[in-house]
């Protein structure tokens, strides 16, 4: 990703710090926020300096490998552990934290330099199948279409890429002429906050739309197509991303517009047989009840938008059926959401493996 010129990751890993572009920031301040120690990073999982779910995989494994980097010679194997269980105790639904944590807690028993390699694997294994989604991708995306994106599944929310944004970007890349709405997405406001600014970046004409246009506007028929991202996608198909996706999905099945999410297979969770096995987040009622922005002077400020008194419940992400999912995009291709298409992609990823080592 280029950003005022300048090629960038979302996150990535330096000596023993772990650096990030700071997501709470943008959109009014570009600024790279810095952890110093696995609980600084941590820290800045939870509290979303970093999001989405790559980027949250790879600073997962990246705080992983700073435990390692931190552990005493005596306790060490306590010390670890109780890491491993805060750092996967920082966001429950992102698969990719999961994965990643695993990878690099595994790699790690052999040497902390052993963990750091296996994290900047992870990274780099995320931007290579980030650009493969977007070559993929980029073949539903016809001339003069016009997509539908929920949240911010772009470059923000991965190491580099993203994967709804991908196939946007490469078919942007070849001269194809795309429009994008973009849902504003509250209550975090990720799309009207991170995904315009992307595409503004990315020079991806686009415009946003609050939360309830969408039945409107495919109504109308100004929808050709819908990509979203996934932050855990279950062994039959169904898939949980951020909450809201579900009503797209809906409305784009009784509208006849294509619903594609794009995730590379490190989001499938193989272990997870159907969307009920998969853990809701639910995040702080401040959320809805307050909204952050700048003054006109450009100083931060918060301020209350609902009845005071008034409470609120915040469930961060949903859970859509596999038979509303037209197709996911992986970085192996287009697969259907069905059990059997996924355990055959699974399958074929493994035996690979196997045969590699
Ligand atoms: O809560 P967030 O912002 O970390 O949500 C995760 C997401 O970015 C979205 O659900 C996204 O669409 C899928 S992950 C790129």
């Amino acid at each position: 990703m280029l950003i005022e010129d300048r090629s960038y990751q979302t996150v990535w890993m330096e000596g023993s710090s772990v650096k990030m572009i700071d997501q709470n920031a943008l959109p009014f301040n570009f600024q790279i926020h810095e952890c110093l120690t696995y609980w600084d990073t941590c820290m800045a999982i939870t509290d979303m300096t970093v999001r989405g779910a790559g980027a949250i995989g790879a600073a997962a494994a990246f705080a992983m490998a700073q435990a390692f980097l931190e552990a005493p010679e005596k306790d060490k194997e306590v010390f670890l552990q109780e890491a491993r269980g805060e750092i996967e105790g920082t966001r429950p639904t992102a698969r990719n934290l999961f994965y990643a944590v695993e990878r690099v807690f595994d790699a790690g028993q052999l040497s902390a330099e052993n963990a750091k390699t296996e994290a900047q694997r992870i990274a780099l294994q995320d931007t290579e199948d980030t650009r493969a989604i977007g070559r993929h991708g980029n073949k539903l995306i016809k001339n003069n279409a016009h997509i539908l994106t929920h949240c911010n599944a772009g470059w923000l929310a991965f190491v580099d890429f993203g994967t709804a944004l991908s196939p946007v970007y490469t078919a942007n890349k070849e001269g194809k002429d795309i429009f994008v709405y973009v849902d504003e997405t509250r209550p975090r406001g990720q799309g009207a906050r991170l995904t315009a600014w992307e595409l503004m970046q990315e020079g991806v004409p686009f415009t946003i739309i609050p939360d309830n246009a969408a039945a409107h506007l495919m109504q109308q028929g100004k929808i050709d197509l819908v990509i979203v991202g996934a932050d855990r996608i279950a062994r039959n198909g169904d898939t949980a991303n951020k909450i809201g996706t579900l009503g797209r999905a809906i409305l784009a099945n009784t509208f006849g517009v294509p619903f594609y999410v794009a995730a590379p297979t490190s989001t499938i969770d193989g272990d997870c047989k159907s969307g009920r096995d998969i853990i809701i987040e639910e995040r702080s009622q401040d959320e809805v009840l307050y909204q952050d922005g700048i003054d006109a002077n450009g100083n931060k400020v918060k301020v209350m938008i609902a009845a005071p008194g008034s409470t609120a419940y915040n469930p961060a992400f949903d859970v859509t059926p596999a038979k509303y999912i037209t197709g996911i995009i992986t970085e192996h291709g287009i697969i259907k959401a069905h059990y059997q298409s996924i355990s055959s992609l699974l399958k074929t990823i493994e035996d690979e493996r196997t045969k590699s080592l």
